[in-house]
């Protein structure tokens, strides 16, 4: 079925609405949480296993009301059974986005069937294939080409190839296998792969080449550095020969793959028999449960994997068949709407209180701001309102000795996600104490949790400047120490980070950034903006290589530069 035009949002009557209501609109959190005991309970949902609490947003139930209305409007409901039945949504790249088929749950029927193809059997069978793969490695099974067993996977790819696996690993640090580590290379910047090769034994060392095109500059040069870096050190040592035919088992034994263009593998010479697969309808970054995600079921163990898929499952079925006043990633899209179009907010800060989520917000960068850092609609006309905040954050407390002092007293609004959960994997006591606020025996996590909990209601509610002089503060300072409050978070608590509690936080964001590009009208799968700088990249390359006629076809800024660059690199 073909995609029909999006719906301008700034047409429907919604909006109108939203306009007039915005005006009248004060916020005072404040305010209307006195007003209305019932607010907390009645802004909190649940979706999986996640508690949500809206209600310290800058919404009133009339807000929502309308939010939900342009939803309405622009025809949400639709545009998500669209995508989860295989319609080609990704109109610019003429594919269907099926992320969604990846965690259908095992025998559902009826099958999906897309195009033809049997969605549901190729998946199984393709997670079949890596949870064998997974299992072997961790076994020792699978070896090296002297017989020993696996002790290092290095994943190579990036962006989508990287972000999600290394996220992944990293939240689940508490269930990886002991003695079997996972490096990720992504970085074209040589020191990437120097300094994570440096100091492993290539015996027992295995590379996963990730990349659904198999064709990323970044990706194949330092899985070309890595080979040569694999077969120079076994032939240097001795214990492979120095011939094509020993290279080549060597890389046989070393090197899997995981692609959508099963020829390319084969002809960087990598065995297809060692390939795992997937599909174009696939989005590099919605592709972690795929088998890109094949670090990661080495890691934890295809059982886990399993269960990590099942959290993303549970919040699939939430956004699927939830009604939208009550739908969490559809509201938390919608709000998102509602300060970038109508409050004016420019970024938007995610701050997790769990530090194995450290490298969750440079994951949720590149799957908000690729998805929906657009200025055109799906239909090539221009985009008709504000579109795509810029997503940042980092772990709390840390980043609350950064950068909150903006958040809570800073002249632009941003509106904030906090996550937490609430077992720790490392449930550390403070045995001594600190003989004052922290009691001898505290639950460290407790502390940590106090944070969380403190910060929302702080960039809530605030301190008026009667408050501050009630602590007798000189009169000069008061202004300083005055926080103004209204300044709107998400509370995200779940009981603990586990695999699936990640799926389901991962799928959380997706379906939020989905719903934000059908408010716009954004084709939130394709990604042309990153290919303008990747080409000149290529142009330029002879150039900086010393090309004189190359450099002088470059613009006068770049050539000096160049220039400038060759200069200190060969002086
Ligand atoms: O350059 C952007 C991008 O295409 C991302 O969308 C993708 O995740 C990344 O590059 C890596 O692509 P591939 O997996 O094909 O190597």
């Amino acid at each position: 079925m073909t995609t029909p035009a999006p719906v301008d949002p700034t047409s429907t009557s919604a909006w109108a609405d939203l306009a007039t209501h915005h005006q009248s609109l004060t916020a005072d959190l404040r305010g209307w949480f006195a007003a209305d005991p019932e607010r907390a309970e009645r802004l909190t949902l649940e979706a999986g296993d996640l508690f949500v609490d809206l209600s310290k947003n800058l919404v009133t139930d009339e807000t929502l009301a309308l939010l939900v209305r342009l939803a309405q409007e622009v025809n949400l409901t639709e545009r998500i059974e669209a995508m989860f039945t295989g319609e080609r949504i990704n109109v610019t790249e003429d594919r269907a986005v099926l992320h969604t088929a990846l965690r259908r749950a095992p025998g559902t029927q009826p099958a999906l069937v897309v195009d033809g193809q049997d969605v549901d059997a190729d998946v199984a069978a393709e997670l079949d294939k890596l949870s064998a793969f997974a299992d072997k490695v961790r076994s020792g099974e699978w070896t090296g080409v002297t017989g020993r067993p696996v002790t290092t996977v290095v994943n190579i790819g990036i962006g989508g190839s990287d972000l999600g696996p290394v996220m992944i690993y990293e939240a689940l640090e508490p269930y990886r296998q002991a003695g079997l580590t996972v490096r990720f290379v992504s970085n074209i910047d040589p020191t990437d792969v120097a300094q994570k090769t440096k100091d492993l034994d290539p015996e027992t060392t295995l590379f996963i080449v990730a990349s659904k095109t198999f064709g990323t500059l970044e990706t194949l040069t330092n899985a070309r550095l890595a080979r040569a870096w694999l077969l120079d050190s076994l032939v240097a040592s001795g214990v492979v020969e120095d011939t094509a035919e020993a290279r080549r088992a060597a890389v046989g034994k070393h090197f899997v793959a995981v692609s959508t263009a099963l020829d390319k593998v084969a002809a960087f010479g990598i065995d297809p028999a060692n390939a795992f697969g997937f599909w174009d309808w696939v989005g590099g970054r919605y592709s972690v449960d795929s088998a890109i995600g094949t670090s990661v079921a080495i890691a934890i163990g295809p059982d886990r994997f399993r269960e990590l898929l099942a959290g993303f499952r549970a919040i699939d079925e939430h956004f699927r068949t939830t009604p939208l006043a009550q739908n969490v990633p559809a509201l938390m899209g919608l709000l998102n709407v509602w300060y970038v179009n109508f409050l004016g907010a420019a970024s938007h800060a995610v701050l997790p209180y769990a530090q194995q989520l450290h490298r969750f917000a440079a994951y949720l960068q590149q799957l908000t701001m690729e998805s929906n850092g657009k200025s055109v609609r799906w239909d090539g006309t221009p985009v008709t309102t504000a579109t795509g905040e810029v997503f940042w954050g980092e772990p709390g407390t840390n980043g609350q000795h950064a950068f909150y002092q903006l958040i809570h007293q800073g002249t632009q609004l941003i509106p904030a996600d906090f996550i937490a959960v609430a077992k720790p994997a490392y449930p550390l006591v403070d045995a001594e104490g600190d003989g004052g606020a922290v009691a001898a025996g505290a639950d460290v996590h407790e502390l940590f949790l106090a944070n969380f909990f403190a910060q929302t209601k702080a960039l809530a509610f605030g301190k008026t400047a009667a408050e501050v002089r009630e602590e007798g503060t000189p009169e000069h300072i008061v202004p300083a120490r005055v926080f103004s409050g209204n300044r709107p978070t998400t509370s995200i608590l779940a009981p603990a980070l586990t695999p699936s509690v990640v799926g389901q936080l991962v799928a959380l964001y997706e379906h939020i950034t989905f719903t934000q590009g059908i408010v716009w009208g954004i084709d939130s799968f394709d990604q042309w903006g990153v290919e303008l700088g990747k080409k000149l990249a290529l142009e330029v390359a002879p150039a900086v290589q010393g090309d004189e006629t190359a450099l002088a076809t470059q613009d006068p800024s770049t050539q000096s530069l160049v220039r400038r660059y060759r200069t200190l690199r060969h002086s």
